[in-house]
């Protein structure tokens, strides 16, 4: 039986259209090993990608099988949509004191210390109830989606207790199941040791054997992450931590050497999906993650929040490392959360080809989440789409994140 020809929709012509499709997951990237079709259109089959080629051949096959058409009149540039592979998007109040604070001289993890930090967006958060972190997430998904992010990753860590973490899961699922956006949820109860404890390894006890067994049984999350710093998390605590999460069937990733070296051992011991910050890394800790396959997330957004150094995504790089690049969008370290214009910063600061950042954004990305059916523009894959108005991508990143893009599609369906 053939498919209904109302089923597909041809959508061009794009002046440019940079598939992503071929390139390496991992290591340097030259901008010549990029695919840019011209005067290219795609065809959609429901949500996902049936084929990419010169408009003229699909707009003659189109019109021989009755498709529809979606004609595109001014000059456009088309890339596969931008996944964000870690935020903290979902969280209650504003830290826009302690940034008061830290441009005043005081440092993050003094103001943690002294009650601050991630402590008071936890207050705020458990004051919350579910349908206000339904509500706030929607609107930052709202932004996020314009912006051209069409897949985003979701931490709890803002609840700290057993109900608190469920109720943010909770929230994050109903906004992946009411938004366009796909919502991708992260357990992260192990942020920060909450107040009612004394101990970490007895809050780290709880989280393993109250919180994530409920996780698994009602499907909030597949994955679990752990903050590792001084005023979070030791190494030790982090291995026995992960290693009884893996147990319990999760997917690992880690917060490491954002402020100080010893997350990224602790990723390489146990094989973590990824190790995201890597602020503090050097030679050392690069070539023991890349000796262990792990994934690396570099986090522009929490540099320019802090006025720290930004990762050494270029070395990275240089060294062999699948590198993808995400906002860690949340309220006290990056308040920003502009994917695309920290992207392009840390671009011109770390010297990173265009090709590297765009696959940083795009199919290294989906590869630091594990979801091989989008980063690209390819037969078969999820047609999230963004469509920048230019004639050349270059433009793109050369305006620095001011180029945003006007259309975007996501499963199939422009929104
Ligand atoms: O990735 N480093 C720890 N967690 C977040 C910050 C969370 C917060 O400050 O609220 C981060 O930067
Ligand atoms: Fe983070």
């Amino acid at each position: 039986m053939h498919p209904d020809p109302k089923a597909f929709t041809l959508l061009g012509p794009f002046t440019q259209l940079v598939t992503m499709a071929g390139l390496p997951l991992a290591g340097p990237l030259p901008d010549d090993q990029l695919e840019v079709l011209e005067q290219a259109g795609l065809l959609l089959q429901g949500e996902k990608i049936a084929q990419v080629g010169p408009y003229a051949q699909l707009r003659q096959t189109a019109q021989e099988n009755g498709y529809r058409l979606q004609v595109l009149e001014e000059p456009l540039v088309l890339l596969p949509g931008l996944i964000d592979a870690h935020t903290h998007l979902c969280f209650a109040g504003s830290r826009a004191r302690d940034y008061a604070l830290r441009v005043a001289g005081k440092s993050y993890l003094e103001i943690a210390r002294s009650g601050g930090g991630i402590l008071d967006t936890v207050r705020k958060t458990r004051a919350a109830s579910l349908q206000e972190l339904v509500q706030t997430l929607t609107q930052r998904c709202n932004r996020h989606l314009a912006e051209g992010v069409t897949t985003c990753e979701v931490k709890s860590g803002y609840g700290l207790t057993v109900p608190d973490e469920l109720k943010m899961l909770q929230a994050i699922r109903q906004v992946d199941q009411s938004h366009p956006l796909d919502l991708v949820p992260t357990c992260l109860a192990a942020h920060m040791r909450p107040p009612e404890f004394t101990q970490n390894s007895a809050y780290l006890r709880q989280v393993v054997e109250e919180l994530l067994p409920k996780v698994k049984a009602e499907g909030l999350a597949q994955r679990v992450d752990i903050f590792i710093e001084d005023t979070a998390f030791s190494e030790e605590e982090a291995l026995w931590f992960l290693q009884l999460a893996r147990e319990l069937g999760f997917a690992v990733t880690v917060h490491a050497d954002q402020f100080s070296t010893g997350g990224s051992k602790v990723a390489a011991e146990v094989q973590a999906l990824s190790a995201d910050h890597l602020e503090a890394s050097g030679m050392a800790e690069i070539q023991r993650l890349k000796a262990a396959g792990v994934v690396v997330v570099v986090l522009p957004g929490a540099s320019l929040g802090l006025g720290m150094p930004f990762a050494p995504a270029r070395q990275l790089l240089d060294q062999g490392l699948c590198v993808a690049l995400a906002t860690d969008w949340n309220p006290g370290s990056a308040p920003m959360g502009d994917l695309l214009l920290q992207a392009a910063l840390l671009g011109a600061a770390q010297k990173l080809t265009q090709a590297e950042t765009w696959a940083g954004l795009t199919v290294r990305a989906a590869h630091a989440l594990r979801l091989p059916d989008r980063g690209s523009l390819e037969a078969g894959k999820l047609a999230d789409l963004i469509a920048f108005p230019t004639d050349q991508y270059q433009e793109i990143l050369y305006l620095q994140g001011k180029l945003k893009p006007t259309q975007v599609w996501k499963r199939g369906k422009r929104v």
